[in-house]
């Protein structure tokens, strides 16, 4: 008889991994099915990074590491942080661990306790509520729809802060709408934190360098706050490594050193070969970076320009990441041939099994007006995929 505890009934599994899983079933059935599900790049590791990896089994780094990371690659990452971001870090205020998400995870799970809130942003990444609810606290969510190009007012922050809120997290550039906040917005947010000295900011900057209105602004940089911003990142974005599993966070060291015991236990420290050749990655040649950033750049203004047809549909620009978040929900209560799309999730279902293509429904980010399209793939897809979903769309009625 199965007996889960009250902790893992309560969780969701990840819809994003769901809807991969499905199209791969399609797929394997001979179906030509093209996904716009998936959360990562399209490109290969760059050739250094995998020679630094190819290396680091040479030359025997097989042994355990220190359960923060080696400390070359800590050094590398308060490298980055100051020559990208500005910031001041020293090696013991980062953790590395097995991808931002479970950096994430550690976070949450060090400062949150039953009871708790955590105030959390709608649309939000899938995983952010389900950790919450796995470290007991509650979700506060706070909803930034299309017309304010989903990104929170200061105003919106202020009424939803609590004498029990812990955290805010924070995501720019977003997944799953792409939308990036500016420095100003980031100091309106800063200025309204600056008067509640207990709320811990939890900044996820994974898409930091898929940007294209310019240079990253983290809220770490504003001295209100600096002291109680947890920045987290890693290489999965940006160098195409989300199979090497290496993101990190860096933290007041009390956070860092809290995160460091609750991964000593439960993790150790993450896979070797993997921080070596995260080393090459932050410190190597960043051209790799560029490059792949100008293909988003040039697909995001594709699939923009095709949705843009499709009528019915209404867009945001996104300005990072290699999302597109349309709004859809006029096309909920429409039929074909008997079948009735009633939400997100029956849009979604109904453009994988009509149309072929994988698209994941946005309940799941906390906004069901919408679905989520990823263009990391090649403009071919890209151009096919829209195509179909045109075609499915229309006949809706
Ligand atoms: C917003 C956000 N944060 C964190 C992650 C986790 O990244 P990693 O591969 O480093 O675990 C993802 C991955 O999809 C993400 O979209």
């Amino acid at each position: 008889m199965e007996q889960l505890s009250a902790r893992l009934a309560g969780l969701s599994p990840s819809e994003t991994l769901a809807m991969s899983q499905k199209s791969n079933e399609l797929k394997a059935q001979g179906i030509d099915v093209i996904n716009l599900s998936v959360g990562e790049p399209d490109f290969n590791t760059p050739a250094h990074i995998k020679a630094a990896a190819k290396k680091a089994i040479d030359d025997n780094y097989s042994f355990y590491s220190p359960v923060p990371g080696y400390p070359d690659l800590r050094k590398a990452i308060v490298e980055k942080l100051k020559r990208e971001n500005n910031l001041d870090y020293t090696a013991d205020q980062i953790v590395v661990s097995n991808g931002a998400k479970q950096s994430v995870c550690n976070v949450l799970l060090s400062i949150v306790g039953p009871g708790d809130e955590v105030i959390v942003p709608a649309p939000y990444w899938v995983s952010y509520v389900e950790m919450v609810k796995l470290a007991e606290g509650v979700n506060v969510i706070v909803t930034a729809g299309i017309d304010q190009d989903f990104k929170i007012t200061p105003a919106q922050l202020e009424a939803a802060i609590t004498p029990k809120t812990k955290a805010l997290i924070l995501c720019s550039p977003s997944n799953p709408t792409g939308s990036v906040y500016s420095k100003d917005e980031l100091k309106g947010l800063a200025d309204v934190l600056a008067k509640y000295p207990n709320v811990i900011v939890l900044a996820d900057e994974i898409y930091e360098h898929i940007n294209y209105v310019g240079r990253h602004e983290s809220i770490a940089q504003f001295e209100a706050v600096k002291d109680r911003v947890v920045v987290v990142n890693g290489v999965s974005k940006a160098y195409a490594m989300t199979g090497w599993r290496i993101g990190f966070i860096a933290a007041p060291l009390w956070i860092a050193k809290a995160c460091n015991k609750l991964q000593g236990q439960y993790t150790s420290g993450p896979n070797s070969i993997a921080q070596k050749a995260s080393v090459a990655a932050f410190a190597g040649d960043q051209s790799c970076v560029e490059d792949m950033r100008r293909a988003f750049l040039r697909r995001r203004d594709l699939i923009v320009k095709l949705c843009r047809e499709i009528p019915g549909v209404k867009l945001n620009i996104p300005q990072g990441a290699f999302y597109l978040f349309p709004k859809v929900d006029s096309y909920y209560g429409k039929s074909v041939d008997g079948r009735k799309i009633n939400n997100a999730a029956d849009l979604s279902m109904y453009l994988l099994e009509s149309g072929h293509v994988a698209t994941v429904g946005g309940a799941a980010f906390g906004a069901p007006d919408c679905i989520r399209l990823s263009y990391a793939t090649s403009d071919e897809n890209i151009i096919e995929a829209v195509g179909r979903i045109r075609e499915a769309l229309a006949k809706l009625s």
